[in-house]
């Protein structure tokens, strides 16, 4: 693909036009918002955006008031979903301050992403100042206590042409929606019904990156979970169809009664940021941890015998859920009695309180806005 990084100009890209919203949102209509924020509903007073052509490189950085895009309906994204996108979070500490968690991981994944959607590669540290640029001008608009502000970097294939090929120009956007606890009271153990007639992944596909299609492809298996009774879709392998990969947005893993962890190989799944950190934390505290794979129905017989003790999902969004039931065509099965165990509790609040600040960083994983 022609798509060249020699016209990223640094004095271009790293010089945000910062043009703050006319009539922002009054601090007594935010606080309201804030209140109780749900997940993804409510906005920030504005985006970050930055441009490509094949002419330009990235070009026209600004941060700005939250707007509709303009878009020609020969859009190559609303044709052929050349899209990205990316999910993290900025917390806000006890003493006032701001965290992300990982920036650069996010950041080194959108370019994966990019590569393997032919679109045009975006410079880490684009990404990064794009993303705080924005977390600077809407810093008000992050919740206290266990909500953050979520913040959704993405791309999209703005060229207007109907043929089908790599798009020549593109727009990245970061937009902010506060966020509340994802659970309140403490996270609930979740249910998931496995899918066994749709697969979200084969080799050589595309579920290793972050791609729109990849999640309106899962929206009819999630559906599906629904009608069983279940909060959350896991998918199998589409090979075999007995490997356990991940659910429709986040990563899985399992603990036993020997005091170790597994977690599904990389290939077909999202590399998550909170799996790699899970990985990370565990490693370093001795606890032994594998990236085997796991079938579905060594998950039952190790539920039925007691060598599971734990399976819990892994993502931004909710840090980690606790998974107490599985329902399939053939039958359900209980884990840890359908109660959220220690592990799983345990990793989860190792996480939060680095990410909040509250605990010592000593994997450098934590990024200040200032
Ligand atoms: C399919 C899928 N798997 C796993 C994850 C977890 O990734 P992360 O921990 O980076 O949020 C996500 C969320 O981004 C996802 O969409």
């Amino acid at each position: 693909m022609a798509v060249s990084l020699a016209k990223i100009d640094d004095a271009v890209w790293s010089k945000f036009e910062i043009q703050p919203a006319a009539n922002p949102t009054s601090e007594k209509e935010r606080a309201a918002k804030l209140a109780d924020p749900g997940f993804g509903r409510v906005f920030s007073d504005h985006m970050a955006i930055v441009r490509y052509n094949q002419a330009q490189g990235w070009h026209a950085a600004r941060v700005e008031s939250r707007a509709n895009f303009p878009l020609d309906p020969a859009a190559a994204v609303l044709h052929y979903a050349q899209e990205i996108f990316e999910g993290l979070k900025a917390y806000k500490r006890e003493d006032g301050g701001v965290n992300l968690f990982r920036p650069d991981a996010n950041a080194r994944r959108f370019q994966n992403s990019a590569e393997r959607m032919a679109m045009a590669p975006l410079p880490e540290a684009l990404f990064i100042e794009a993303v705080e640029q924005l977390v600077r001008i809407d810093r008000a608009w992050i919740p206290g206590g266990e909500g953050s502000l979520y913040l959704r970097p993405f791309m999209i294939a703005s060229e207007t042409f109907l043929g089908v090929k790599p798009s020549a120009e593109y727009i990245f956007s970061v937009i902010a929606s506060p966020v509340g606890s994802y659970f309140k009271g403490g996270p609930a153990p979740v249910s998931i019904w496995v899918s066994e007639n749709y697969t979200r992944a084969a080799i050589g596909g595309t579920g290793a990156v972050k791609c729109g299609g990849n999640y309106a492809a899962s929206l009819r298996a999630q559906a599906e979970a629904i009608d069983h009774g279940c909060d959350q879709v896991v998918f199998l392998d589409a090979v075999e169809r007995r490997y356990v990969e991940e659910l429709g947005g986040m990563n899985i893993f399992f603990a036993f009664d020997d005091g170790s962890l597994l977690t599904p190989p990389l290939g077909t799944i999202l590399p998550g940021i909170t799996r790699d950190s899970i990985l990370a934390l565990a490693k370093k505290s001795g606890t032994p941890v594998r990236e085997e794979l796991y079938t579905i129905d060594q998950w039952r017989s190790d539920a039925a015998s007691g060598k599971l003790k734990e399976a819990f999902a892994c993502g931004t969004a909710a840090v980690i859920s606790p998974i107490g039931k599985v329902r399939s065509a053939s039958g359900d099965f209980l884990i840890s009695g359908g109660a959220a165990g220690p592990v799983a509790m345990g990793m989860r609040k190792t996480l939060v309180d680095i990410q909040y600040g509250r605990a010592a960083d000593s994997h450098n994983w934590i990024r200040n806005v200032s």
